[in-house]
């Protein structure tokens, strides 16, 4: 946890249920951030390098193998994010925040407790500890949780992917529901990072919240390297991580 305290970077991580809007809304923030002179990184879990996309691509899919249909154990979903996260916080996301760098990361650490935990009723402690072995204890600095009923987010989930629904898209209504409350439940635990915001209302409107929650958590934490004579040099250092 200490190794992360001189860091120079800020990492904002995007959660919430499936059809929250959320990767739309890392997206459009990205756009506002590079436009007001930020070096802006997107990545996504699980995946974000190409060892962890490929297993994402494993976690994700609704059978395993071409002809076996192994059900997957909830421990080895938590392992299989986890390994994923190791490889992603290692490569990509610690050497972007010692460069000074803005991390968008479409789920995180969260997305952990609240499927596997709250979702998958495994136990939270194991989680957490899983969650730090992963990262070596990074933690967000800001968390933005998009909250919609799961009803309206399965729906909008159906009509984006249409027959392309993920292994976790197509699990019940209640799980999901359990998802959701456990979300909630972790931001009202933790409420100075992780803020809740309406999902439902239209992007631009959504967006619009974002903009100032971020511009003005930002503008508070000094340490966000704005310099545009850093962009090229040390964002092509960037890229040679792997
Ligand atoms: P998404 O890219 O559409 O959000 O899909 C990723 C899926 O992976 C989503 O259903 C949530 C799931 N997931 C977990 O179950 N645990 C995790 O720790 C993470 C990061 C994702």
């Amino acid at each position: 946890m200490g190794k992360w305290r001189g860091r120079r970077g800020v990492l904002i991580t995007f959660e919430g249920v499936e059809g929250s809007g959320k990767s739309t809304q890392c997206a459009r923030l990205a756009k506002l951030l590079r436009e007001a002179g930020y070096r802006v990184l997107e990545t996504r879990e699980p995946g974000g390098t190409p060892l962890a996309e490929r297993i994402r691509d494993i976690f994700l899919a609704s059978t395993v193998g071409a002809k076996i249909a192994e059900p997957m154990r909830p421990e080895c979903e938590a392992l299989l994010v986890c390994a994923c996260r190791s490889q992603h916080v290692a490569h990509v996301i610690e050497p972007a925040l010692r460069e000074g760098v803005v991390v968008l990361c479409d789920r995180f650490v969260d997305s952990t407790l609240a499927y596997q935990g709250y979702g998958r009723a495994l136990d939270l402690t194991a989680l957490r500890s899983l969650n730090r072995f992963a990262t070596d204890g990074l933690m967000p600095d800001l968390t933005l949780l998009f909250d919609v009923p799961v009803r309206i987010g399965l729906a909008r989930r159906r009509r984006e992917r249409d027959t392309e629904l993920n292994r976790l898209d197509r699990e019940t209504h209640r799980f999901h529901e359990r998802v959701r409350r456990g979300f909630l439940e972790l931001a009202r635990t933790a409420p100075r990072r992780i803020k809740v915001l309406d999902g439902t209302p239209d992007p631009a409107m959504v967006a619009a919240r974002v903009a100032a929650l971020v511009t003005k958590f930002l503008s508070k934490s000094r340490k966000v390297d704005r310099s545009p004579s850093l962009k090229v040099r040390k964002s092509s250092r960037l890229r040679s991580e792997f």
